[in-house]
């Protein structure tokens, strides 16, 4: 297997940290990767940035991620739990992200 791999640490709604190895050469969103670890995100709009319930706070590698479009910065302010770095993981492609970056769930587990 020739994957391009990168560490990263995700806690979740309930403060579990875990460091999980996600394939970069794929084309999906950070999103997709967690719920298919079966991460607890309900992503009810199927992640076109409408639901925000993939809300995370990145707690380490903001800076490096390409800026949020305004779709995205549009659906974040609406959110009461808004962080300073927060994003949707729905509008973040896996092929930004960098070993070591960290993120924690924010986004609502029910409605
Ligand atoms: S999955 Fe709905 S905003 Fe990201």
């Amino acid at each position: 297997m020739d994957y391009n791999l990168v560490k990263i640490n995700v806690e979740d709604q309930e403060g579990n940290q875990q460091e999980v190895e996600v394939p970069t050469d794929i084309s999906m969103s950070l999103m997709e990767i967690l719920k298919g670890m079966d991460y607890h995100i309900l992503a009810t709009c199927g992640g076109i940035a409408l639901c925000a319930t993939c809300h995370v706070q990145v707690k380490s590698g903001y800076e490096s991620l390409p800026e949020a479009t305004d779709d995205e910065w549009a659906m974040l302010d609406t959110l009461p739990k808004l962080t300073q770095t927060s994003r949707l993981s729905c509008q973040i492609k896996v092929n930004a992200l960098q070993e070591g970056m960290s993120f924690k769930l924010l986004g609502e587990t029910q409605l």
